[in-house]
């Protein structure tokens, strides 16, 4: 298959899974860096959460370097700004004052929260995994907030969503 033909339909395949959009911050020492990113739970108790990084990114090395994170699910009204960390790179100077966010300290780690977001997940890296062109990091909830009346972001077709209206059938909660 051509490389052109390939990546089209690549980005087709993955567009197709819808994946909670939100705010990666790390923090290690004074170095903070604050990326776009998509995440998914693997565990429920305790609750783990998964998030994949490219490998040489600003995002990837204050990771390793940290190995702390707050995953901040992404608000609608945080959709403009969520979308502006994914385009600026870690290593421009002014790159915080751009994105307009604030931040506010976690409980349990030293990466802060993203005010605003609908939830936040404090996590410690419990491993990492090399998993083709990125790398897994398993982070551990030590800490959370989630917020009344939030309007969590979904990425699907390769653009940020509202999340829609239920559709009909039972209400099965976790942990199932
Ligand atoms: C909606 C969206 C989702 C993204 N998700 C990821 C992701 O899951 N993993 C990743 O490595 N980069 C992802 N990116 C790119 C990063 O946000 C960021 O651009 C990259 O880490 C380079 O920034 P850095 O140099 O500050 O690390 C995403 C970008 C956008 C716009």
């Amino acid at each position: 298959m051509k490389k052109n033909t390939r990546a089209t339909e690549l980005s087709r395949l993955l567009s197709s899974l819808p994946c909670p959009q939100g705010l990666l911050c790390m923090q290690a020492g004074e170095a903070i860096d604050i990326v776009a990113a998509t995440a998914m739970w693997v565990s429920y108790d305790p609750v783990i959460i998964a998030v994949y990084l490219k490998p040489g990114s600003t995002a990837h090395k204050l990771l390793n370097e940290g190995r702390n994170f707050t995953f901040n699910t992404g608000d609608e009204s945080q959709n403009e700004a969520t979308l502006k960390a994914g385009s600026i790179k870690g290593t421009v100077a002014d790159k915080m004052q751009q994105l307009k966010l604030t931040l506010e300290p976690s409980e349990s780690i030293a990466s802060p929260r993203v005010v605003g977001s609908a939830a936040s997940y404090e996590c410690r890296v419990l491993k990492v995994a090399a998993c083709g062109d990125h790398d897994l990091f398993l982070g551990l909830v030590t800490g959370w907030t989630v917020r009344d009346g939030a309007k969590p972001v979904v990425r699907y077709g390769s653009q940020s969503h509202a999340v829609g209206a239920a559709l009909k059938g039972p209400k099965v909660g976790y942990p199932h």
